[in-house]
């Protein structure tokens, strides 16, 4: 598989087009909609609500649009153009340390690393909502209660002896999801918190316009 490759500012001194960062609309208009969808679901809808669970599978249905255009895309969104790489990504730092800059044209190593935490803890964010909510099938038929453990709790009070066993051992598993969706949820939070002041101080660093990059308008 090819590797990302490192280029020297020298080398690039007379291609001022390529030397700038430039994302595809898919790359642009997946990240903008990731974020969207966070803001909307840490604010304003409620927790374990339908509207909380729709919003959760379009969030799931966009990051697997980026992850599959990371296969098909072109060679900027490609993960062949950003493969993880712990060793890369402390050269990086040695780099920072010197003063050293090179072009990256897709993710610097470190951006790099940075972009998997984010989608890898998206996916543990997915997996347990979808594991409390259920199959998209089922997932909206009780939102009345304000959660599927609340509703069980209903059973529980309605059922017979064998069904209050059923129904505590599913609330007790909703208990754990519950709690590996809240401590995803934060480490997200402080992950994004990192991303955002990695982009402000790669973009101070660098002078690229990195930020640009991400906005309409620029191919
Ligand atoms: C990044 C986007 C998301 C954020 C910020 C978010 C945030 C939260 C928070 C803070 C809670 C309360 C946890 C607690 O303290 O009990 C919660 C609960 C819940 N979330 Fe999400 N969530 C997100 C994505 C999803 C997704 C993708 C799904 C499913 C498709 C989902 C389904 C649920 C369900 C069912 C509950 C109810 C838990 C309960 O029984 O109380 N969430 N979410
Ligand atoms: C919920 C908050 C955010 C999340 C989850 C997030 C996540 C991501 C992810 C996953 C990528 C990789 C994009 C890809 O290859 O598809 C990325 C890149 C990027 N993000 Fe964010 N982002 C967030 C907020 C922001 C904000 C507020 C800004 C602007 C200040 C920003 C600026 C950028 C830029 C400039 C890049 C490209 C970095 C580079 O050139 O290597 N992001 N972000």
């Amino acid at each position: 598989m090819p590797t990302s490759p490192r280029f020297d500012l020298e080398e690039f001194a007379d291609k001022p087009v390529r030397s700038r960062r430039s994302w595809d609309p898919v790359v642009k208009i997946t990240h903008w909609s990731i974020i969207t969808a966070i803001i909307a679901n840490a604010l304003f809808t409620e927790e374990g609500s339908g509207a909380h669970i729709w919003v959760g599978y379009g969030l799931a249905a966009i990051l697997a649009l980026r992850l599959l255009w990371g296969m098909i895309g072109p060679p900027e969104a490609r993960f062949s153009a950003f493969l993880p790489s712990p060793r890369r990504a402390l050269a990086h730092l040695r780099d920072i340390k010197v003063g050293k800059k090179e072009i990256h044209p897709s993710h610097n190593p470190l951006g790099a690393l940075m972009v998997y935490a984010i989608w890898s803890m998206l996916g543990v964010i997915i997996a347990s909502g979808v594991a409390m909510a259920g199959p998209p099938s089922t997932a909206f038929l009780d939102r009345a209660a304000p959660s599927g453990a609340v509703s069980r709790q209903l059973v529980v009070e309605q059922g017979d002896h064998d069904d209050d066993e059923q129904a505590e051992g599913a609330g007790r598993e909703d208990g754990v999801w519950e709690e590996v969706h809240e401590t995803a949820v934060n480490l997200l939070y402080v992950l994004i918190a990192l991303h955002i002041a990695g982009v402000a101080f790669e973009t101070r660093r660098s002078g690229r316009e990195i930020l640009l990059a991400m906005l309409p308008g620029r191919a």
